[in-house]
């Protein structure tokens, strides 16, 4: 049986198919997946789906590795092995709220997809706020009155800019990691390894 490899759909896509050529990967297939979500190459098979359900595959042993924002292990911290770093899908994971506005006097209100995040965060600071739990274009939040402000990933910071946000406070810093499931990682070893090897290597060549 090929190695099943689970990929991480949308903002990571571009950037591990464009990695994937650099260190000397056909991605044709992948690129010509169109509504697909199971691709056959002449040595994988690949999935595609969306990050915190790439670590759900990776766990269950569905699939033997993933490529996953090292944000969603953070926030889901899911039962894999978390190799290692790959060398894009940058990002921060910010406090912002709009421009031209203080926080409140009162508790905050901030809205996440990154809930125990959020937590953790401001426990630390010893400061109790409600959060609410969004799953995506969380940058509303604030603008529509749902939260006073948000935590987010920041990457180009475009999104924050074009909806009339700033950053008030970044505080951990990510990129797309490769995880493997802990059973595969060692039945599977010999098989695994020279893509294992492959990524590694290409991130050293960066
Ligand atoms: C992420 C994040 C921000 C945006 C940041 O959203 O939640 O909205 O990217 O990127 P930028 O700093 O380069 O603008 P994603 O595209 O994953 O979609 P989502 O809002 O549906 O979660």
């Amino acid at each position: 049986m090929k190695p099943v490899i689970a990929l991480t759909k949308g903002r990571l896509e571009k950037q591990f198919l464009d990695y994937f050529a650099s260190i000397g990967y056909e991605i044709r297939p992948l690129m010509e997946k169109g509504r697909k979500l199971r691709v056959e190459t002449e040595q994988f098979e690949f999935i595609f789906a969306k990050g915190v359900d790439v670590t759900t595959y990776v766990q269950h042993g569905i699939a033997d590795l993933g490529v996953v924002g090292g944000d969603i292990l953070a926030e889901y911290q899911p039962d894999v092995y978390d190799l290692f770093p790959l060398p894009f899908g940058q990002c921060r994971m910010a406090v912002a709220k709009e421009e031209d506005k203080d926080w409140p006097d009162r508790k905050k209100t901030i809205a996440s997809k990154y809930t125990d995040i959020t937590k953790a965060f401001f426990k630390a600071k010893g400061e109790s706020v409600d959060i609410i739990k969004l799953e995506g274009s969380v940058e509303l939040a604030p603008i529509l009155g749902l939260a006073d402000g948000i935590v987010d990933i920041v990457e180009t910071g475009t999104t924050l800019k074009e909806n009339g946000l700033v950053v008030d406070e970044e505080y951990l810093s990510f990129s797309a990691r490769l995880i493997a499931n802990r059973s595969a990682l060692k039945i599977k070893r010999e098989q695994l390894k020279p893509f294992i090897d492959s990524l590694k290597q290409g991130e050293e060549l960066k």
